[in-house]
């Protein structure tokens, strides 16, 4: 029996995608309640972990458990906001009904909600600052707009655990901000586990409890003192890292290059086969 207060727990998994291993024999444990910042260079497997804790695919060894259960597709105590989130459903619909298609599981209702519902939308919506998107539909919408309804729409069904898939790409500096306000505050007043996949730590140190960096594989669950240190990271890395601290920040160089900033600079949307996934709050 898992305990109670254990949310993921990976039991020397390992995930394949066609002939690629991208995790091998990978096991940790994520506490119910902790905000577990996932980072890793592109291509170390953010995504795939993510979709796989999801069930949208298994692994190919090991044991995969979320609350306790093997993960199921349409599972209503997860909010998902995928990396990819170029195509959304209907672009006439207008903000306010978007984020309340996922707050009683059903995918795009019908625009009535009572007036509980509108509250919570309403309070949804004020919550990620977009109360002017309510009454707009998305096809007026730019991109940074549309992500923080998805962000609504992951939040709004009050799941248990948040899995954010790049939640701060495409928003500006003050959304950034916004988006990790919410989603640490929904984590500690309501105990929400959360997985928040970045590229940029520093974004995130005041916050994550605990880090998990992957790549080359492998995996390193711990505080940002224990993982983001030389010998970790060159290991992860496959090439020999340095960690630099200057003024409460921290930088992850290469060769002198600092491979956060660098590996950051391309646009996700043209990714491989994940298009099913597009655009929900609970996946089904
Ligand atoms: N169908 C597939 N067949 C083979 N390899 C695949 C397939 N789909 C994805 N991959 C590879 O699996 C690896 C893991 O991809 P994933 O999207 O999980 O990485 P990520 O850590 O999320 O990267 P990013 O930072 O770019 O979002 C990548 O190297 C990718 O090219
Ligand atoms: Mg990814």
């Amino acid at each position: 029996m898992t305990d109670k207060a254990t949310a993921i727990e990976l039991d020397r998994v390992t995930l394949r995608l066609g002939a690629r291993t991208v995790l091998n024999d990978v096991s940790f444990t994520i506490r119910a309640g902790e905000f577990i910042g996932v980072l890793g260079p592109n291509g170390a497997g953010k995504t795939t972990l993510m979709r796989a804790i999801l069930g949208l695919m298994p692994p190919s060894a090991g044991r995969l458990r979320v609350f306790g259960h093997e993960p199921h597709r349409a599972d209503h105590q997860i909010g998902y906001l995928p990396q990819v989130r170029t195509v959304l459903p209907d672009l006439r619909l207008r903000g306010r009904d978007f984020i309340a298609a996922s707050l009683h599981g059903e995918r795009w209702g019908l625009p009535l909600h009572s007036r509980a519902d509108r509250i919570t939308i309403n309070e949804t919506l004020a919550l990620v600052g977009a109360e002017e998107l309510a009454e707009r539909p998305l096809s007026d919408m730019s991109g940074g707009e549309r992500q923080r309804l998805l962000l609504a729409q992951a939040l709004i069904g009050r799941p248990r655990l948040l899995v954010l898939d790049e939640p701060l790409i495409s928003l500006d500096a003050r959304h950034q901000e916004i988006a990790i306000d919410v989603v640490r505050q929904a984590c500690r007043e309501r105990g929400i586990t959360v997985l928040f996949s970045a590229h940029e730590l520093n974004q995130l140190i005041g916050t994550l409890d605990r880090v998990l960096y992957l790549g080359n594989t492998q995996a390193v669950l711990g505080t940002v003192d224990e993982v983001i240190t030389a010998p970790v990271l060159s290991a992860l890395y496959g090439t020999e890292i340095r960690v630099v601290r200057a003024e409460g920040h921290i930088f992850v160089m290469a060769r002198g290059r600092d491979v956060e900033h660098v590996e950051h600079q391309h646009e996700h949307g043209h990714e491989h086969g994940h298009a099913h996934d597009h655009g929900h709050g609970h996946h089904h």
